[in-house]
């Protein structure tokens, strides 16, 4: 089965097996057959955080399971949304019916049941800021299990899921916990411009969602014109000691506070600076707006996209003495 339709970054890789559940039953019925228990497999929401890098031999699962549904309590809101709902459209659902508290992550490509796995973010708000349990299916027991909020262990990035727990579990469905009252979160600089440019200084959760849509879409490339997967890489973390030598060779590198004695960088500033920006190579390259996504013109394989993240990485290393890590899960 070609997975070029199921991935952001359209690469055109190929998968042995192919089973898309639209129910979460259909897990349990699934791996009842012990053929499937012991073969490697690939969880699919969106495709929107992987680069495959050669054909998959072993089964891929498309989750596809549907279905929001709400419940207030005075001013809570507490929304539930299957595995395979697209998360946009839940964003929208929710500023629709005016459930406060995402829309800073209004328009960000992928699927409910993956946001927890790398807890998204964009724009000063994390998934674990609205997140309050999800339900994941143990594939060797069969049985659905509840993670609370402190289960996942989310970080930057970061979730159980993706460390000590790593494909033991399928999420099938992710509980949100939203308010009636706004709490809008709007200290990003480029939401605070663009809400003044539209005259707007009492915005609702549509109008924070549109700022936001506006913004992503002015720096981001569209998947379904060209193959990316957003943020390729993240943006290192490293000690206040590391940090020391580049400040001072590079004044102007762009910092953030990270914690105790921790310094986040942007990864797409270092890729910038070592002159990556909006360069072309072969069918590959870094986008003109934002260093910090690779992209693929069209044709590229998963290996040319993973070649030019090494000599990204390898030049920033060169430069500024710091490691990039991938941020995108790396399928062979
Ligand atoms: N910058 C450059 N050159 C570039 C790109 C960025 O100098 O080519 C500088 C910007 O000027 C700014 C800083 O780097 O000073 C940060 O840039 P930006 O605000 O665009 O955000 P980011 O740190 O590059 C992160 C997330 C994005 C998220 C944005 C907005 C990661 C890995 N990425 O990007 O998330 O949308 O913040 O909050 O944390 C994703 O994870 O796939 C993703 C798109």
């Amino acid at each position: 089965v070609s997975l070029k339709n199921f991935n952001t970054f359209g690469i055109d890789a190929n998968a042995r097996y192919f089973a898309e559940i639209n129910h979460a039953d259909e897990l349990a019925e699934l791996f009842a057959d012990p053929q499937w228990l012991h073969m490697a497999r690939l969880v699919l929401g969106g495709g929107s955080n992987m680069l495959m890098v050669a054909d998959f031999d072993g089964l891929v699962i498309r989750l596809n399971i549907r279905g929001i549904e709400h419940r207030i309590s005075h001013d809570d809101v507490f929304v539930e949304a299957g595995a395979g709902e697209v998360w946009n459209d839940l964003v929208n659902y929710c500023v629709d019916h005016g459930y406060a508290g995402m829309e800073n992550l209004s328009l960000i490509p992928g699927s409910v049941g993956a946001s927890p796995i790398q807890n998204i973010g964009a724009y000063g708000i994390e998934l674990k800021d609205v997140f309050e349990s999800c339900q994941a299916f143990e594939i060797a027991t069969g049985t659905i299990k509840t993670f609370s909020k402190e289960d996942c262990k989310f970080g930057y990035r970061e979730s159980v899921f993706k460390s000590e727990l790593v494909g033991q579990y399928i999420i099938v469905s992710v509980k949100f916990h939203l308010s009636l009252t706004p709490k809008f979160n709007l200290k990003y600089g480029a939401i605070e411009q663009e809400l003044a440019a539209r005259g707007i200084s009492e915005p609702t959760l549509k109008d924070v969602s549109q700022v936001v849509s506006h913004i992503r879409v002015s720096k981001l490339p569209d998947p379904s014109t060209i193959g990316n997967a957003g943020s390729f890489f993240k943006n290192p973390v490293i000690s206040a000691a590391e940090f020391e030598p580049v400040k001072q060779n590079f004044p102007d590198v762009v910092n953030y506070p990270a914690g105790d004695g921790f310094v986040k960088l942007a990864a797409g500033w270092l890729i910038e600076q070592c002159g990556w920006k909006g360069k072309t190579v072969g069918n590959t390259g870094t986008w003109k707006n934002q260093a910090l996504v690779l992209v693929n013109h069209g044709g590229a394989t998963g290996h040319e996209v993973y070649a030019l993240s090494s000599q990204i990485i390898d030049s920033v290393y060169t430069k500024f003495g710091v490691t990039l890590q991938r941020e995108v899960n790396i399928v062979s």
